[in-house]
């Protein structure tokens, strides 16, 4: 219980304190030189990122002070997941999740709930009754919404962004063959957008979240699907595009293509779990989490010291220079750009797909020192319309 307050008692200035204890006072005089990056982009649009659960437990983490300096939104990188808040029936862990809530509230961060439906990362026993056996429709509606009840009682007033569902369209537009959609059906998100909009504050901004969303059969079922919940008068407000993108994919015309897709059915668009994959994949695109782990070898594992010789930063760089021209181009469309961790160091990448490799995929290294592609990106913000 006392973690739960401690964000409370904690001024910015005082964490920002303990960050600046652990880097060197030459860094700490540098720091202060170094522009916001959320400062930089008003007018255009938020600037998020992420949270791990480790960073949560952990009050004397250095990335705190990039948090609260460069971002005005805070994303869960995995605290508000089903399978982490009740991995068994009985069990509560909110503990982390509420740790999340009231730091980001101190600081007036746009919070982001993610996310109430997914395939991933939530348990069995979601799906069965005591029995074992799976859950009729309407039990799984029914559980479907007491989730969303605890939420919007717990959280309901701080998160203002919450991916409604997670991944629930294949890239060739048909519906995931999850167990949702098993057992509920082809409507499971039509459903869950009913529930979520019908439970949450009318303040809520309530979206639909996926990844490789430039894939033409996803991009344009999502399409359908918002121009379907918009004509039965059921409220959607935004699209998620993750943005688990690569060094060299996709084109940014392709992400500036389904920005205007989306974007002109009058919903927003979030890019909601940007980061770029340094090292690449040798045989797949996407963020698909249910793609087996690759066994980490030197060649898919170059830079295991950490530091990537400086033409790779500089590659690294321009490609988030593209992408954030890109995005300041067809900024009236977006709402925010959310990173998807702080730092390097605990990028999920270093993980995903292949376990355990030394990535790159931030603004942020492992040092806690904003990198070349920070100042490229920094520099786009310039280019906005007038
Ligand atoms: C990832 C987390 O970053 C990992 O720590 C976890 O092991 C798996 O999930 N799409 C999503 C995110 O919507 O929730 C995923 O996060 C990354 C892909």
């Amino acid at each position: 219980m006392l973690r739960k307050h401690i964000y409370k008692a904690i001024s910015p200035a005082l964490l920002a304190g303990i960050a600046i204890t652990t880097t060197s006072c030459e860094e700490a005089e540098n720091e202060a030189d170094v522009p916001s990056l959320h400062e930089a982009f008003e007018g255009l649009f938020l600037i998020g990122g992420t949270l791990s659960d480790r960073m949560i437990l952990d009050t004397s983490d250095p990335g705190y002070a990039i948090a609260e300096k460069h971002f005005n939104s805070l994303s869960p990188e995995n605290c508000m997941k089903w399978g982490r808040m009740n991995p068994e029936p009985n069990v509560e862990n909110y503990e982390l999740a509420e740790t999340f809530v009231r730091y980001g509230a101190a600081n007036d961060q746009a919070l982001v709930g993610h996310t109430l439906f997914w395939h991933s990362q939530t348990p069995d026993w979601v799906y069965k009754d005591e029995a074992g056996n799976d859950l009729s429709r309407e039990a799984l509606l029914a559980r479907m919404r007491e989730r969303a009840t605890l939420m919007a009682e717990r959280w309901g007033d701080e998160i203002v962004y919450w991916d409604v569902v997670n991944e629930s369209i294949m890239g060739d537009g048909s519906w995931r063959k999850s167990k949702y959609q098993q057992i509920i059906g082809d409507d499971f998100t039509e459903q869950a957008f009913r529930i979520a909009s019908e439970i949450l504050p009318p303040n809520a901004q309530l979206l639909y979240n996926d990844y490789s969303m430039t894939d033409a059969g996803r991009r344009d079922a999502v399409v359908a699907m918002v121009k379907d919940f918009k004509a039965k008068g059921l409220r959607i407000d935004g699209i998620g595009m993750q943005g688990h993108w690569l060094m060299d994919f996709p084109d940014t015309k392709d992400i500036a293509e389904s920005i205007q897709a989306f974007g002109s059915t009058g919903v927003k668009v979030h890019i909601t779990e940007l980061d770029l994959d340094l090292l690449g994949r040798a045989s797949f695109f996407g963020a698909d989490v249910d793609i087996r782990a690759i066994q980490v070898t030197p060649e898919n594992n170059p830079y295991p010291d950490g530091v990537a010789p400086p033409a790779e930063e500089e590659r690294f760089a321009n490609r988030y220079g593209e992408i954030f021209e890109t995005l300041v181009a067809n900024a009236d469309h977006i709402e925010r750009v959310t990173f998807w961790g702080i730092t390097d160091k605990t990028s999920w990448l270093n993980h995903f797909p292949v376990r355990g490799r030394t990535n790159f995929a931030l603004l942020f290294d492992r040092q806690y020192q904003p990198k070349p592609a920070f100042y490229r990106v920094l520099e786009t913000a310039k280019n906005r319309k007038e």
